[in-house]
Order: C-alpha cells, then sequence, then structure tokens
C-alpha cells in the first residue's frame, strides 16, 4: 500500500526582460500566473479567471513552492507536482529520486514568444519499491491534447492523470491518493475512471 499524492498548484510567475525604450537597459518584470487564473490579479478584459482562492498570490513565491515539494516528499510514499518549463526552476534541487516527466500537447494556444511553448514537465516521486521496471515501464512523456472545452484554466485531461498514475505504479485495490489542488474535479474524477493499470495487464 502507498500513500500517494498528485499536486497541481497555480504556477510560479513568469519572468521576463523588458527594454522600455530600444537603446534603454533591461529590466526584469514579473507576471503573476496564479493571480491572473485564481485570484485578484489583473488580466485581459476578455480573460475570465477559472476560480477564485483568496490565498492564490502565495504561489508567486519561489519559497512555496519547495516548502509543498517538501511537505510531499515528507508525507507521501509517491507523488507529482504539475508545473511549467520556467517553473521547474523554483523546485530545484530536486531530490535525487525524482524524475521530470513532459507533457506534451499539441493544442497548445501561440503565446507571443517566438518559440511556441508546447508542454509543461511534471516532477514525479515515484515509490522506492516501485522504481525498477519489474511492474512494466510508463514513458516519461504523453501527448495529449488540452482540454480548453471545459473552461477551467489549469484543468488536466483525464489521460494526464492516468498517465500520471501509471508513473506512480498506482494501485486502486491498495493505494490513497490525494488531489491536493482540486480546482475543476478533472483530476479526482479521473482517478475514480482509472483504466487497469500498467502492471496489472
Ligand atoms: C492549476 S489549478 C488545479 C486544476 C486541477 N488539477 C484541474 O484539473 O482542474 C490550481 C487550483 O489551486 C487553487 N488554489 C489557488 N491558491 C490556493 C491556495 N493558496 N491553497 C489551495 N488552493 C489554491 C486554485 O483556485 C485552483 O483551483
Amino acid at each position: 500500500m502507498s500513500r500517494l499524492a498528485i499536486a497541481d498548484p497555480p504556477y510560479p510567475p513568469q519572468l521576463a526582460e523588458r527594454r522600455d525604450r530600444v537603446d534603454g537597459p533591461l529590466r526584469i518584470t514579473t507576471r503573476s500566473r496564479a493571480r491572473r487564473w485564481y485570484g485578484d490579479g489583473t488580466r485581459p478584459a476578455d480573460e475570465t479567471p477559472a476560480d477564485f482562492h483568496p490565498a492564490a498570490g502565495e504561489w508567486d513565491d519561489p519559497a512555496r513552492h519547495r516548502a509543498l515539494l517538501e511537505q510531499l516528499h515528507d508525507e507521501f510514499d509517491g507523488w507529482a507536482i504539475a508545473t511549467s518549463p520556467d517553473g521547474l526552476e523554483v523546485y530545484r534541487p530536486l531530490p535525487l529520486s525524482c524524475r521530470v516527466m513532459a507533457w506534451i500537447k499539441p493544442n497548445s494556444i501561440p503565446g507571443g514568444h517566438r518559440l511556441k511553448s508546447t508542454w509543461e514537465p511534471v516532477i514525479v516521486r515515484v515509490p522506492e519499491s516501485r522504481q525498477n521496471r519489474r511492474g512494466g515501464q510508463v514513458n516519461d512523456t504523453l501527448i495529449a491534447g488540452t482540454p480548453y472545452g471545459r473552461r477551467f484554466a489549469g484543468a488536466k485531461p483525464d489521460a494526464w492523470t492516468h498517465w500520471v498514475l501509471d508513473a506512480l505504479g498506482y494501485d486502486p485495490d491498495e493505494d490513497s491518493v490525494v488531489d491536493m489542488f482540486p480546482g475543476s474535479g478533472a483530476v479526482t474524477a479521473a482517478i475514480s475512471r482509472m483504466p487497469i493499470p500498467i502492471d496489472q495487464l
């Protein structure tokens, strides 16, 4: 039996370099993702937040993310944290037993940068007794579209949850799983719909 957790917190803020004048100095700007999508932050007029949490702004602090990782490592046998590619930095250094998986999103919306962002990392700590390949192997990449139709920014597709559970070696008859940031409820719902785990095929 393993105690498992899936954490999908608001992502850390987006940092960028800007020049106010073409020949001016570079300055660093910070844009809160947590308050934009889940709090009282500024956002474009045509954008609505996914939901509201009064303490969403705490996720603008890198130390809060690190504290989450340490809490999960202390309290659970296996766990996963969803984040953004730039967000990985706030969690480092990762415990040696962690791996980083890549969710590739073919339908991601273009941003303003030349490089279109099409993936999101998941930091995974597989329970110690399941880290070898005896029970089968799970790819550390997943290609699955973002469920934009669900209208909740950050909602995960079922395939994402099932991939993460497979990575953790989830056994529905033995394990408990805590969905730390339920949001739309998509992850909790997908846990209850888990197909036969890879280890039992
Ligand atoms: C990325 S979303 C989770 C999405 C969810 N996994 C899904 O599939 O729908 C993050 C969630 O964390 C909530 N949240 C924000 N600040 C929080 C806080 N300080 N404590 C707990 N939850 C918070 C947000 O309101 C939002 O529901």
